[in-house]
C-alpha cells in the first residue's frame, strides 16, 4: 500500500515531534504492509512550509530507515491567498514528488466561492488537486453539492482512513461511506501525525473496504491511484462517479447514521443507497 498523506516529518508541525517519532511511525507503517510514504507538511498560517528544511529531515530519516520503505515528499496544502499566489509562481512546489497531485484542504470556516477559481488555477499550471478529507470539514458535509463542481473540473478526493470507521465521528463515518459507495473516493490515506489518537493506520481501511465493495476497489484506493499520484501519471480508469454528472443536484442524506463496520458483505449494493440519489422532482 501507499500512503499519500502522513505527518512523518519531525518537528516541522503538529506531527511527529522528533526523530524517533518518525522512525517509530515509518516502522508502524511498514508493518501494516506500506511501502511508500509521502511527506505532507501542513502549509498554512501556523506552520508555514520551508521546502529545503522538510526535504531536509526527508533525507535524514529516510537514512535511518534504509530501503525498507520510500519517502516521498508533498505538503499538506492550505487554500489560503498566501499559498495560492505561492504555488502559481513556483507551479508544482508543493505537490507529491515536484509530478503535480497537490493535496489541498479547505478551510472549516468558509469557502468563499472564489476558491472555485483558484482551484482553476492551479490546475492551468499543472496541478491536479486531491481534495483532502471533505468527510472533516463541516462546510462540505454540510453543502455537498460544493464538490459536484469541483469533481467535474477534475479535482480527485482523498479520504482519511479512519473516518471510514468511525474514527472522526459519526458524521465523518456516514459521509464517508457515503462517498465510497457512490465512487467519489480516489485515495485512502492517513493523514498520521502521531502513533497514538492519529495512527499511521491504512491495513484496517483496506480490510474495510475491501469487505464493503471488494477487494479491487481497496487495491485502487490504497495502492494503484496512489501509485499513479507519486508517479505523476493519470490515474487508471476509474468506476462511474455515481450521481455526479447528473443534471439535477444529488442528495446525500444528512442523517448520521453509523454504518456498522464491515458488516455489509462484498459486492451488494449499499441498503442506503437507494435513499440518496432520488432525483429531485
Ligand atoms: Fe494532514
Amino acid at each position: 500500500m501507499i500512503d499519500i498523506h502522513h505527518h512523518l516529518i519531525y518537528g516541522v508541525d503538529d506531527g511527529a515531534p522528533n526523530l524517533e517519532t518518525s522512525l517509530a511511525m515509518a516502522q508502524e507503517a511498514i508493518h501494516e504492509g506500506v511501502t511508500h510514504i509521502v511527506c505532507t507538511p501542513h502549509a498554512n498560517d501556523v506552520h508555514p512550509y520551508r521546502l529545503e528544511r522538510n526535504r531536509e529531515r526527508l533525507d535524514e530519516i529516510q537514512a535511518a530507515l534504509g530501503d525498507s520503505v520510500q519517502l516521498l515528499l508533498a505538503c499538506d496544502f492550505h487554500l489560503n491567498a498566501d499559498n495560492i499566489c505561492d504555488a502559481l509562481e513556483y507551479p508544482l512546489r508543493y505537490s507529491i514528488d515536484g509530478k503535480g497531485y497537490l493535496l489541498v484542504e479547505f478551510s472549516e470556516l468558509a469557502i468563499p466561492p472564489q476558491l472555485d477559481d483558484a482551484l482553476n488555477r492551479l490546475r492551468g499550471v499543472g496541478y491536479t488537486c486531491i481534495l483532502t478529507h471533505p468527510e472533516r470539514n463541516p462546510i462540505i458535509v454540510r453543502k455537498p453539492e460544493r464538490m459536484v463542481q469541483w469533481m467535474r473540473s477534475g479535482a480527485l478526493v482523498q479520504v482519511t482512513a479512519s473516518s471510514l470507521y468511525g474514527r472522526f465521528g459519526r458524521i465523518a463515518e456516514s459521509f464517508s461511506n457515503q462517498l465510497l459507495d457512490l465512487n467519489w473516493i480516489h485515495f485512502l490515506a492517513t493523514d498520521a501525525h502521531n502513533l497514538t489518537s492519529r495512527p499511521p493506520h491504512l491495513r484496517k481501511a483496506y480490510d474495510y473496504v475491501a469487505n464493503r465493495c471488494g477487494v479491487e476497489t481497496a487495491e485502487r484506493l490504497c495502492q494503484l491511484n496512489p501509485l499513479a499520484a507519486i508517479s505523476g501519471h493519470k490515474l487508471p480508469r476509474q468506476p462511474e462517479p455515481i450521481g455526479l454528472y447528473e443534471d439535477e443536484p444529488v442528495k446525500f442524506s444528512q442523517n448520521f447514521k453509523s454504518s456498522g463496520v464491515g458488516h455489509r458483505p462484498a459486492g451488494k449494493p449499499p441498503g442506503i443507497l437507494s435513499r440518496l440519489f432520488r432525483r429531485a422532482k
